[in-house]
Parts: structure tokens; sequence; C-alpha cells
């Protein structure tokens, strides 16, 4: 038995037993903005709201978000709420708005120039600026105040997610004890040397240390974070259980790796896609040559200039390759107000000029840069033209790119370079790994990937197909809520609880059960193994 949408839609409704779920992000799913007068909608590039809109629209619940775009308060109603998908509202997306001065201190401030550049070990320097810690203690303070609102009258599951919101999880339990509240870390967690240098390192574990379940994407960030907890904060580590038990709070630390929804990127990709990708090769003049593309946000820990670099030295080492394939880079702008972000934008926009001009020809250039937004339907189409994808994150939690282009190739094509500082590293070891600040061995992987036997590509994707389809996001969701759904039962929450919605099938119910036991043990195993 697979984890499919209704699957998980089952768990969601036996595993919170009627209590709401709420959902706290910093990005919002579905952002309004105005484009010629008119108001539209588009989904946002990264990750986190990808992998989670599939989960809101199985469990149902709010999402609480930061409203960022231009016209997202013309479409929410007199409570800042919003159904959506806008197209066939399914959950509510209830808005949250702040300042200028309060999106420049809490989100390019701490979360994007202190706790982004702290956690990943790429050596950008954190700034540690005492104004943007404030800032973020008070936007933290402004969603428990939303969240807060959204759970009055019941029971509730908070399910917070990423670095932006480190301080939330204590506020809400010091406010509603019963609140079930787990938290998810998209990115690593680095070592406790590393973290120890932030001037605010004990009340943000304070604030972490106020889940029920703090989780990560792999048992080594776990490693890290009850290492670092047991350096900084007076505690009783129980190193068996994985948990911190403090002032009579438990928090259960556990690995839940991220993943895709797979039957999506074949929804996504649909029946014209030969067609469009005619199209597009026409648009970008690629003729028949085979491409490699890599998709990322323009960001510092993804390795655009070290995978551009081996461009270059793939075309030094083979000559034979001019004129005959590109390179497509994607890049979806990001942070663009960070000075280190519009660094880095221009350094890519360089390099890609100075490797075409030292290897292009008159009608032809090895790197195609695409420095804007795609559309999901148009970045599957370009995963399944690509004979390779290459993932080349100098540090990243998981890495969805990787996920997402295997699970476009059902015809079981095509080869993935993939760092070995990825979270997917660990998950698909079939993919080509590399070290991304070793430009010999990632030209070489390159070279491999253009040149693999159809045989060899066969085997390898099989494989990490097999791998995404049984350990897919709703798995991760279905397996995160069943863990913090434990809690639940472990101590019921105080409100009353609406049995309006628990599944009576009983039937349904056993298929659960030892579904989820099974799985948890499979954990609880891969847990203890990992120490
Ligand atoms: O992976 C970390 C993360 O912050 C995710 O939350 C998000 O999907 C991605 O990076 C994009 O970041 P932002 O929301 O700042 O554009």
């Amino acid at each position: 038995m697979g984890w499919s949408k209704q699957r998980l839609e089952e768990i969601a409704k036996t595993r919170l037993g009627g209590a709401k779920l709420i959902v706290v992000a910093n990005r919002e799913p579905y952002i309004h903005r105005y484009s010629d007068g008119e108001i539209e909608w588009i989904r946002p590039a990264g990750g986190l709201t990808t992998a989670l809109d599939p989960v809101m629209q199985a469990c149902g619940g709010t999402w609480v978000a930061h409203g960022s775009g231009d016209a997202d308060r013309e479409t929410v109603d007199g409570t800042s709420r919003v159904g959506v998908p806008p197209d066939d509202p399914n959950y509510t997306l209830r808005r949250v708005w702040l300042t200028k001065e309060q999106e420049d201190g809490y989100y390019y401030g701490f979360a994007n120039s202190t706790l982004w550049p702290l956690c990943h070990q790429v050596y950008t320097r954190p700034s540690f600026d005492p104004a943007h810690w404030e800032a973020y203690r008070e936007v933290n303070e402004l969603f428990a105040a939303a969240v807060l609102e959204e759970a009055r009258g019941g029971p509730a599951m908070v399910f917070v997610q990423d670095y932006h919101f480190a301080l939330l999880p204590a506020i809400l339990k010091r406010e509603r004890p019963d609140l079930v509240v787990a938290q998810f870390w998209h990115i690593p967690w680095p070592h406790p040397e590393t973290f120890r240098v932030c001037p605010w390192a004990r009340e943000i574990l304070n604030g972490m240390l106020g889940n029920d379940l703090m989780s990560f994407h792999i048992q080594y960030h776990c490693n890290n974070f009850l290492e670092t907890v047991d350096r900084t904060v007076e505690c009783r580590i129980d190193r068996e259980r994985f948990a911190v038990e403090r002032n009579g709070q438990s928090t259960s630390v556990q690995p839940h790796p991220i993943s895709v929804d797979p039957e999506l990127a074949i929804e996504y990709l649909g029946n014209d896609w030969e067609k469009r990708a005619g199209e597009f090769r026409k648009r970008h003049r690629l003729g028949g040559r085979p491409l490699l593309v890599g998709v990322d946000r323009v960001d510092y820990t993804k390795g655009i200039p070290e995978r551009l670099r081996a461009v270059d030295r793939l075309l030094e080492l083979h000559p034979e390759w001019k004129g005959q394939f590109h390179f497509l880079q994607v890049g979806a702008p990001s942070r663009t107000h960070l000075v280190a972000y519009s660094d880095l934008n221009d350094e890519v926009e360089m390099l890609v000029e100075k490797i075409n001009w030292k290897h292009g020809t008159r009608n032809w250039k090895p790197v195609i840069f695409l420095n804007e937004h795609h559309t999901q339907k148009d970045l599957f189409l370009l995963y399944r033209m690509a004979v390779g994808c290459v993932v080349s994150s100098l540090h990243d939690g998981m890495n969805l790119v990787a996920k997402e282009y295997v699970s476009t190739r059902d015809d079981e094509r095509g080869v993935l370079v993939l760092s070995e500082f990825t979270g997917a590293a660990r998950e698909l070891p079939e993919a080509l790994i590399v070290n991304p600040f070793n430009v010999e061995q990632m030209a070489s992987a390159m070279q491999t990937a253009l040149t693999m036997p159809e045989e060899e590509q066969r085997r390898r994707m099989k494989k990490m197909r097999a791998q995404v389809e049984d350990n897919n996001i709703y798995r991760w969701a279905g397996m995160l809520l069943s863990e913090a759904g434990k809690l639940v039962d472990a101590e019921p929450p105080k409100a009353e609880v609406d049995t309006a919605v628990v599944d009576s099938d009983s039937s349904s119910e056993w298929d659960l059960e030892s579904l989820i036991a099974r799985e948890v043990g499979l954990s609880t195993a891969g847990f203890l193994s990992g120490m």
C-alpha cells in the first residue's frame, strides 16, 4: 500500500482527531499581483510552497503567510483570508501584513542575512544586526497572534515551516499549552561550533524547544541540532528517544526527508510536451542538440558559478563538444534586494558572457541563461527535454529539483549530476555524485552524462524513480502528522474535539494503522542506526 493524496487525507482525519491544521510559512502558496492593470495569481519559486500546497489540498486547513503580492490586499476578505487555489479553492490562506521595515529587518535581515548563511556552510559571512533581531522577534509575535486567532475555539495542530519562525513555537506554547506544535526546518542545521557564534543562539533554541516535534531532512542535521542544544541550554537530552526534556516540555527531534508528488510531474508535463519542446527549441535556437539543464533560484548556496566553470572546463577538455550541446541554466530571481544576491546575479551573467565568448561561434552559444521566473509546467518540460540535470549546491537541506527531474522521467532516461552536499544525495546514490568545489570532477560528470549508454541511464533512473515514488511528499506529510498526532494521543488537548470529522470507517482505519505502524517501525530503526 503506497502513499497517495487520498491516504494522506485519511491520515489527516484520523491522526488530527478533529484538530484544525494550521501551517505557518513565510512564503504564501499563491501570490496575487497586478499585471497590465489586471489582477493575476502566480505560484512563487522555491521548494517549500511547491511541496506543501498538495499536502494542504489533501488535508484542508489554514496556511498563515506573509501577504507579499501587490494585489494581495485586494483579494482577501475583511479578516485577511482568501480561499486557495484561486481557481478551485479547498483550503484557506490567511495573510499577515508586514511593513517595509519589518520585511527588511525580519526577512531580508535576520532570516536571510543571518540564519540563512549561518545554517549553510558556504563561507558567506552572516550579519548580526540587533535591529534585524528586533524585527525578527516582532514579526514572530505578529505571526503568533494570527495563528492564535486561527486556532481559537478548539484543538489545533500548528505546523511551522522553516527558519523564519524559530521563536514562534515557544510563544504559541506559552499562550496555548494545549496546541500541538511541530516545526520543519527546510535548510541544514550546522555544526554546533558554527552556530555558537550567533549572539542570540540561546533565544533561538529556546524558541524551537517550544515544539513538540522538531524535524529536519536528515539524521545528520538532527545530530547537529541536539549537540547544539546540549552545549547551549540547560536541559536533559534523552539520547535513546532522541528528545530534549526541559521545564516539563519534551521536544522530539526526528528526520523526515521532504519530497515531491511524482504524479503531479506527469500531469503538468501533459500530452503536448513534445510539441511545446519543439517550440522551445525553435525559440532559443537549440536545434536538435542535447541539453544539460540547471534549475535554481539565483542563490549563492546553489553553486551556479561552480557549474558554469565546469562547463568551461568540459569544453577545454573536450573541444569536440563545440557546437554540439547546450547548457541551459534557469535562474529564478530571488531576494534581489540583498547585495550578496544581486552580486551573484552579476557574477553569473558575466561568467555566461565569458564562456560564450571563449567557446561560442556566430551561430552557437554553449550557455543559455534564462534569468526569470518559470511556471512548474515549463520547468517540467525542460527536465523532460534534458539529457542531464546538474544540481551542484554547495550546501542544501534536500534540493527538490533533483527529485522533480527524476519524477518527470517516466521514459527512464536522463542522468542526474548531484552534489554530495545535498540531502537528496543520501536518497539518490544512483546519480553521478560530485563535489561541486571540484571543477575537474564536475566537468568529467558532465561528459559522462552526455555520453552515458541508454542501458545504464535506464538502470540508474529506474532505481531513483522507485525511491521518489515510494518516498513521496504524501509520505513525508503523513509521517510528520502521524508522529505529531501520537503526541495528541499522549496528551489529549483540553478543548473539545469536533467528532464530526473523525473517520468512522474502521476497515480503512485498520489499513492506516498498519501502514503507519510499519513506517514508524522503519523510521525508528533508521533513527537509532543513524546515531
Ligand atoms: O528552502 C528554504 C527556503 O526558504 C524555502 O522556504 C523556500 O522554498 C525557498 O527557500 C525560497 O525562499 P524564499 O521564500 O525566500 O523566496
